[in-house]
């Protein structure tokens, strides 16, 4: 890895998801090895202009072809999956990675893990990355292979298949929601938000936030620190970035998060992103039965939308990018219901990444929506 790519990489990683920006070491836990692998970019379409890793990147022989973008995301996704840190696979001297070298034995294994893996989605799966290191490791170094004794008992034989799911059509679904989230007139008058609240990483630091949006497409976000402030702002489709350390043009993954967070503060327009909707089942979250639709979005992702049964609200969206080795999962839980001027919206938002530094709980105390903003608050940083 080369010292500027090293250098974007601990830079995006002080970006924490949607726009809470958290310094790489605010996020430091116990495990030293973490600050810089789990600080990165989660998955996202490849962006435009996105490099084959190798190009990028100084030793890459087995995900020859994988889009730049995606590699720190497979990185997140194998460490997951063998239920370890970096520094497993790596060498670490003093503070500075060394993530080019090939001088450990679990590096050189996963590399051949990389291959067979590869081989195994091609030669059998058509190609879909169904195997995973997952499907074997489940959370461990080494997978198990011998089925565990004593057996469990088998249903009986004569139990007969079981009934087919009843059938639900995605249009009621999706009609019972927006009834379930307010009257049409209500939610068209919301025009701006502002609100606060907390956000509370993994590791339990919890630090304020304060998110201007202006729909359909602008946000401003403001995170406050022990280090100082951290600012972010996006308009349609440019954005910036500001903290202690630099100030800069959003990236497109970057530009990608605070666009899912403008969605997840204000999931009202669901068809818009959401083409072409089907029912792919029903399953309990907790003690609530939910409903699932699954779709494509328009950037190539698979979105599985659920459904509280009963009250018709949106209780979760799970975001699926392809990759060789694997499907990298974001999954957003909405709870925590409050009416708002006539219209329903969740204030605890949890979000969910293989990759812990993108991973928080906002709980939003406070907001008001159709305060006026100015334009300038989204399109340029305020000047120290
Ligand atoms: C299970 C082992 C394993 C773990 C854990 C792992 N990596 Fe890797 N990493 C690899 C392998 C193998 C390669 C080379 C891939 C190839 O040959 O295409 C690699 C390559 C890299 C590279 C490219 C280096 C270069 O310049 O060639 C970076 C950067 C990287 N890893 C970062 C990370 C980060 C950050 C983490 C922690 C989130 C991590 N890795 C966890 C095995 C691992
Ligand atoms: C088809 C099942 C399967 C898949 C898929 C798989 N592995 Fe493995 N892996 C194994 C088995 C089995 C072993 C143990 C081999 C042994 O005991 O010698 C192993 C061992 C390893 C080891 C060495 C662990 C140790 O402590 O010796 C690493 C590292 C590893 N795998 C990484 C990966 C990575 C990374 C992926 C995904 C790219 C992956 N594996 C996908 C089955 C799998």
């Amino acid at each position: 890895m080369t010292r500027s790519t090293l250098k974007r990489c601990v830079m995006a990683s002080t970006l924490a998801m949607g726009a809470f920006a958290l310094a790489l070491n605010l996020l430091t836990t116990s495990a030293g090895a973490r600050t810089l692998g789990q600080g990165q970019q989660p998955a996202s379409a490849p962006a435009t202009g996105d490099k084959p890793a190798e190009q990028v990147f100084k030793n890459i022989k087995a995900l020859k072809g994988l889009p730049e973008s995606q590699l720190i995301p497979v990185m997140n996704m194998m460490s997951s999956a063998l239920g370890v840190q970096c520094i497993q696979c790596h060498v670490k001297n003093g503070d500075v990675w060394e993530m080019d070298k090939d001088d450990k034995k679990a590096k050189q294994t996963a590399r051949k893990m990389i291959e067979m893996t590869i081989n195994v989605n091609k030669a059998s799966f058509e190609g879909h990355p169904d195997v995973s290191c997952f499907t074997c490791h489940r959370g461990h170094e080494r997978p198990v292979a011998v089925a565990p004794l004593p057996r469990e008992l088998p249903p009986p034989a004569n139990a007969g298949p079981r009934p087919p799911a009843a059938m639900v059509n995605p249009q009621d679904v999706l009609a019972k929601y927006e009834q379930a989230v307010g009257s049409k007139e209500a939610v068209e008058k919301i025009k701006t938000r502002v609100l606060k609240g907390t956000h509370v990483a993994p590791n339990g630091m919890s630090l304020q936030f304060a998110i201007n949006v202006s729909l359909p497409d602008k946000i401003a976000t403001v995170v406050t620190t022990p280090q100082g402030t951290f600012s972010q702002a996006m308009a349609s489709d440019s954005g910036w970035i500001k903290n202690s350390r630099e100030q800069r043009a959003m990236n497109d993954s970057e530009l990608a998060r605070a666009r899912s967070l403008i969605w997840a503060l204000n999931p009202l327009p669901l068809k818009a992103p959401y083409p072409r909707m089907l029912f792919a089942g029903s399953e309990k979250i907790g003690d609530r039965e939910v409903v699932r639709l699954r779709m494509n979005t328009p950037d190539k992702k698979r979105a599985v939308l659920y459904f509280d049964k009963e009250t018709g609200l949106l209780v979760r969206r799970v975001l699926s990018t392809e990759t060789p080795i694997g499907v990298d999962p974001e999954q957003i839980d909405f709870e925590d219901y409050r009416d708002v001027d006539g219209v329903k919206i969740a204030h605890t938002i949890k979000v969910s990444y293989l990759d812990l530094s993108f991973s928080s709980t906002r709980k939003i105390t406070e907001m008001k929506n159709n305060v006026a903003l100015e334009d300038s608050a989204f399109s340029a940083p305020p000047k120290q």
